[in-house]
């Protein structure tokens, strides 16, 4: 017995090929084999009822890893004693939260206490990018679920009013190079932003907005403040049209245009809005980055079973 778990044991860590900070492709292996497609089969129908959500669950990994690390702590609800990270201003719209208890809960039916709910956030991400015509790829899984979320940590979150320095810098000092960041940011192919996101930039006549476009987001906010405007002219599909917008000057956010404003990152913008192909391989490098920001592992952290509440 000792002996047939010591092999079993040595063949399990080749096989899984760990990762330094202890996640790995296989990690379910043994306790929850098939999560990966648990996920898929929750996720998948949610998203065809509603593709709008896609952008949702994507967003959602990013607010999760760029707070605290990819930990769950997005998913925490506030109580009379503490004020959680979904309570910020910074989550504006934030949606998705359905799809993760949809999933969690099948999860915990077929393994129970396995899985965590960041590796649930990170996994539902993955299928919202292949859902809508972007690149699949193997997550990494294996993260613990955070004890901690509170609302002043939202301030590790990019607002939009930065320029392309401010994001190179910010996402430098998390370990992402700018071509990391304009990958990334490529993500706003999918969903909206609502006009308070952007109206300063109306207000102070941004000579960074072409003419006819300034007046579509004008129009968009005389329909007030929560009114959304799609990031570009496919907003459930994972294409390049994003970054051509920015080329036309009809970026939505100022932290979207300045991306094509700037010399440093200019290239970028044209070399993925001319090779899709290329935006995908860099932006599925960088999500895979992205989902391994300080995560916790070993004895840190938890496996929730109430993604809402910490144990
Ligand atoms: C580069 C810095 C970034 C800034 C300043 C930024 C800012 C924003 C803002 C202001 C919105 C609109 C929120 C609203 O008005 O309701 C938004 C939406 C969104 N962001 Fe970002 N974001 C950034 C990077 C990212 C990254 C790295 C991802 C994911 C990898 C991401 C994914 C999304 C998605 C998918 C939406 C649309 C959400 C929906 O339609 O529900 N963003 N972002
Ligand atoms: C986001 O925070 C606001 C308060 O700023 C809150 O009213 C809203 O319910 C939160 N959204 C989500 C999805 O939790
Ligand atoms: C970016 O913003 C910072 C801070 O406001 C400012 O110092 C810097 O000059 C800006 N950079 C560019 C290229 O506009």
């Amino acid at each position: 017995m000792g002996a047939l778990s010591l092999v079993f044991g040595v063949v399990f860590l080749i096989i899984n090929g760990w990762m330094a900070n202890g996640l790995s492709m296989n990690y379910y292996v043994m306790t929850c084999p098939i999560a990966d497609a648990i996920i898929g089969n929750v996720v998948r129908p949610a998203l065809l009822s509603d593709p709008t959500l896609a952008a949702g669950l994507i967003r959602m990994h990013f607010h999760d890893c760029f707070v605290e690390g990819c930990d769950g702590s997005v998913l925490i609800d506030s109580t009379k004693s503490n004020t959680a990270e979904k309570d910020s201003p910074a989550n504006f719209s934030l949606r998705g939260y359905e799809i993760i208890d949809a999933a969690k809960q099948e999860l915990e039916r077929q393994c129970p206490g396995v899985v965590s709910c960041a590796d649930i956030v990170a996994m539902a991400a993955r299928e919202a990018v292949s859902f809508s015509g972007g690149p699949y790829y193997n997550v990494p899984k294996g993260r613990r679920d955070g004890t901690r979320s509170k609302i002043q940590d939202t301030i590790n979150l990019p607002p939009p009013n930065l320029n392309a320095s401010e994001l190179i810098a910010m996402f430098g000092k998390r370990g992402f190079t700018a071509q990391d960041m304009v990958a990334l940011s490529g993500a706003h192919t999918l969903g909206v932003a609502r006009c308070s996101s952007f109206k300063f930039r109306l207000d102070a006549a941004d000579p960074t907005i072409e003419t006819t476009f300034a007046k579509t987001l004008s129009k968009t906010c005389s329909n007030g403040d929560d009114t959304e405007q799609p990031f570009d002219l496919t907003r459930n599909r994972f294409d390049s049209n994003y970054f051509r917008a920015l080329q036309r000057r009809a970026g939505v956010l100022f932290s979207d245009q300045t991306l094509f404003e700037s010399p440093i990152t200019q290239g970028l913008v044209n070399m993925y809005a001319f090779n899709e192909a290329l935006f995908k391989m860099d932006f599925l490098r960088a999500m895979i980055k992205m989902g391994q920001l300080d995560v916790k592992e070993g004895t840190n952290g938890e496996i929730r079973s109430n993604c809402h509440v910490i144990n």
